[in-house]
């Protein structure tokens, strides 16, 4: 991987040490221009004038992103964030009275939705424990299935650490059971390979800002053909009216889609996930990986205490500084133009419970991130703590 040149190719690396890629990551060049320019283009033409002109593009879009996950195009549904993809898939399926196996370490906001899913549809939410490398122990996961299982539903790798869950063994549960597995891999994609076929998932929910580098307020979701149902939120784009009582779902997981959108912001996220696959995504995990196992070593030799846990580990890496709160780490850091993130215990209830973590310090590299950069911030803490 040539990171010099996707260095230069991020304008961002000019300005910023940035380790806030699990957040948002810094987009390259062409994903900058592809959105400016189809703003600048639909301000000349119109907007729905510009969309006609460039369906192609936008038809390109789904393409990509079929690709990039091995999914058919007709199987993908572009929406606003990883949130919306995962509320798409989860509320568009019947959950009446079943049971949901869900992960110690899913994300906030899916938990949300399970406790008004058993508010609202006296479903049950069971929370599979974590093995001793603090992965879900995938032989408790299948111990628990029965006639009563609706959804399996685990988070690839949460936003509070470097995990990363062993989607295709929870895939391989969920296939061998005909139980459908959600999974949220808003942290994974444009991280590490991603094949919805082998890890044999049938919704598959990220977001377009983090690791593939694409604009704000996108992301999309995987469908498996087999498991397209009726939406709970369907417009008239998902669906056509054919007269006062009745409605014709579409056929595709565009039917999770609204009429309305930033085309500007699609058009861009497709230019990021080109760009991803130009880069390679087997090149990308590897780099990532191996920029995070440094991070974490030198965050500890100057007496950081670092909380990732798991055998398979990404580039999200949490800390916690004896004697400042996380906050003040994030501002010191700030202050010298060093980007890092606050993971709040409300972000994973249940592990953040389990394991009593604080507010912790979220460093998150990405490829273009250094050696050098890490030396920097390392440092940069350091001094800070004096
Ligand atoms: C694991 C995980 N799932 C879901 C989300 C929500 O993503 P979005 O903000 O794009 O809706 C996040 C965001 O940080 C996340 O880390």
């Amino acid at each position: 991987m040539d990171v010099a040149a996707l260095r230069a190719d991020t304008p961002g690396c000019e300005t910023v040490v940035h380790f806030n890629n699990a957040g948002s990551s810094l987009p390259p060049r062409p994903v900058i221009e592809s959105q400016i320019s189809w703003i600048s283009e639909e301000a000349r033409l119109g907007g729905y004038e510009m969309a006609e002109r460039n369906q192609e593009r936008i038809e390109e879009v789904y393409r990509s992103i079929a690709r990039l996950i091995g999914a058919e195009t007709g199987e993908v549904a572009l929406v606003e964030n990883a949130t919306v993809a995962w509320w798409q898939a989860f509320h568009s399926l019947d959950l009446r009275g079943k049971t949901i196996l869900t992960s110690e370490v899913d994300y906030g906001s899916n938990f949300v939705a399970y406790l008004q899913a058993e508010r609202r549809t006296g479903s049950r939410v069971e929370v599979v424990p974590s093995d001793s490398s603090g992965q879900i122990a995938v032989d408790e996961l299948e111990r628990r299935i029965d006639g009563s299982v609706g959804l399996i539903a685990v988070t690839h790798m949460p936003t509070n650490g470097g995990l990363i869950n062993p989607a295709d063994e929870i895939g391989a549960v969920a296939r061998t059971a005909g139980v459908p597995f959600l999974l949220d891999a808003c942290q994974t994609v444009g991280q590490i390979p991603i094949d919805v076929g082998s890890l044999g998932c049938d919704f598959l929910s990220t977001t377009g800002r983090k690791y593939l580098r694409g604009p704000r307020g996108t992301g999309f979701l995987y469908v498996n053909r087999r498991r397209l149902a009726e939406p709970a939120l369907l417009d008239s784009h998902g669906a056509t009216v054919h007269g006062p009582d009745h409605f014709q779902v579409r056929g595709d997981a565009r039917r999770f889609e609204m009429f309305e959108a930033s085309y500007a912001a699609r058009a861009a996220l497709g230019t990021a996930v080109d760009y991803a696959m130009a880069v390679g995504l087997e090149a990308i995990g590897e780099r990532i990986a191996g920029l995070a196992v440094t991070l974490r070593s030198r965050l500890r030799e100057v007496g950081a205490r670092v909380h990732d846990v798991g055998k398979r580990r990404g580039g999200i890496v949490t800390f916690t500084m004896e004697g400042m709160d996380a906050r003040t780490v994030k501002d010191r850091l700030g202050a010298r133009s060093i980007n890092v993130s606050v993971v709040r215990p409300s972000s994973t209830p249940v592990d953040s419970r389990r394991r009593g973590l604080p507010e912790m310090v979220r460093a998150s590299v990405h490829y273009y991130n250094t050696e050098q950069e890490i030396d920097l911030l390392v440092s940069s803490l350091a001094e800070d703590v004096q």
